[in-house]
């Protein structure tokens, strides 16, 4: 059936503003119908299966690789199970080594990429479990893999993805937590109070939408710049990533995200008078690091922009512009943050003129190697 933008100008704001609801269908999508808890069939999994795991790679393309450095660092913090992020593209051809109990995850969101298809095919050849977490119901990756779990975004038209993406840290919550329940990193009461606070994510993502206005400001003063650059720690750096892709496919402006430690060791040579810094500082216990990381571009004449969460302070006089999310529990503060980002990126393409559902040389799906 045909899709209609609607009462929007294009299918990215469209989609932008459909997350409360897609967050909101891909939660209700992982609880059980009868007892309202996060459920292992969700993933079509068992608790055993869960239980098994050792360790997990993921492996995944774009936005869906950037999805996946987020549910590394949620699900180390949370259940203490290393994870590993890979490109699918590389995967295969760097003699992958599995360990038992291994699972490898598949992040896609139409299920069809070609380089992470045939990484899930390798994985499996290779012995390993496979789970994929994909939007499409009925796409090749989901059937090849053993284990899927569907995110809720519905279809998504934009080429560049927005609540698909949103969906996808969701899973990647809810399979951390379901992981460390079911290996004893956390008790019932911090699992009942981690599940609520993602039960309130629609509801701060809904007041995220209201940013666009503060957004437009930032972009106004970011459209003729040449090259941006994005910092953060953590999960702030995993962040980073993504509004930094967001913001070159449909701007055709360089971006790139740097982690905020690593600046010294290279980008900082990129710094002159006026180059844009765009800090990303929802994490309270780094964000005194990233400051003193910001300081050092600021002196060489850096123009910063900061991205916090409320409550983390930070001095006016360092930013040209600080812009601050709902306070959430730290480890969900991406779903917050990414909204802003979705928002400054779909107004840089309008203000340059371009059309931001069909960036040029790109595809929604890459069907070929
Ligand atoms: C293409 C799209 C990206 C997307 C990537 C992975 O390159 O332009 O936006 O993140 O493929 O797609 P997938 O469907 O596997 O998530």
């Amino acid at each position: 059936s045909m899709i209609h933008k609607g009462e929007y100008l294009h299918f990215m704001e469209k989609e932008i503003f459909e997350q409360p609801q897609a967050v909101q269908d891909t939660l209700l999508y992982a609880c059980d119908k009868e007892n309202n808890e996060f459920s292992y069939e969700a993933f079509s999994m068992s608790e055993k299966d869960f239980r098994d795991i050792t360790r997990i790679r993921i492996i995944a393309c774009g936005s869906a690789y950037h999805a996946g450095y987020v549910l590394k660092s949620v699900c180390e913090s949370l259940a203490r199970v290393p994870v590993q992020v890979e490109l699918a593209s590389e995967f295969r051809y760097n003699h992958p080594i599995l360990e038992d109990g291994e699972i490898v995850i598949g992040i896609s969101q139409s299920g069809e990429t070609a380089d992470t298809l045939a990484a899930i095919k390798e994985a499996k050849k290779l012995g390993a479990k496979t789970l994929s977490i994909v939007n499409v119901n009925g796409s090749a990756i989901a059937g090849e893999s053993d284990f899927v779990f569907y995110t809720q975004a519905g279809p998504e038209i934009a080429v560049a993805t927005t609540k698909a993406y949103s969906c996808q840290l969701v899973a990647g919550y809810i399979f951390s937590l379901l992981l460390a329940k079911t290996k004893g990193k956390i008790g019932d009461e911090e699992a009942h109070i981690l599940k609520e606070e993602l039960f309130s994510l629609p509801g701060k993502i809904q007041q995220c939408l209201s940013l666009d206005s503060e957004t437009l400001t930032m972009a106004k003063k970011l459209k003729d710049d040449k090259n941006i650059f994005f910092l953060g720690r953590g999960l702030d750096w995993a962040v980073s990533m993504e509004g930094a892709l967001k913001l070159k496919e449909i701007s055709y402006i360089h971006c790139e995200s740097y982690s905020s430690g690593e600046l010294k060791h290279g980008t900082i040579s990129l710094i002159e008078k006026d180059s844009p810094v765009i800090a990303l500082l929802s994490q309270e216990e780094l964000a005194a690091k990233s400051i003193s990381n910001i300081h050092e571009v600021k002196s060489r004449g850096a123009k910063c922009f900061a991205f916090t969460m409320e409550d983390i302070s930070v001095e006016e006089d360092d930013f040209a512009q600080i812009l601050s999310v709902p306070k959430t529990q730290p480890l969900f503060a991406g779903s917050l943050l990414v909204v802003p980002l979705q928002f400054l990126s779909y107004q840089v393409s309008l203000l340059k003129g371009l059309d931001p559902d069909k960036p040029r040389n790109l595809a929604k799906s890459v069907t070929v190697e």
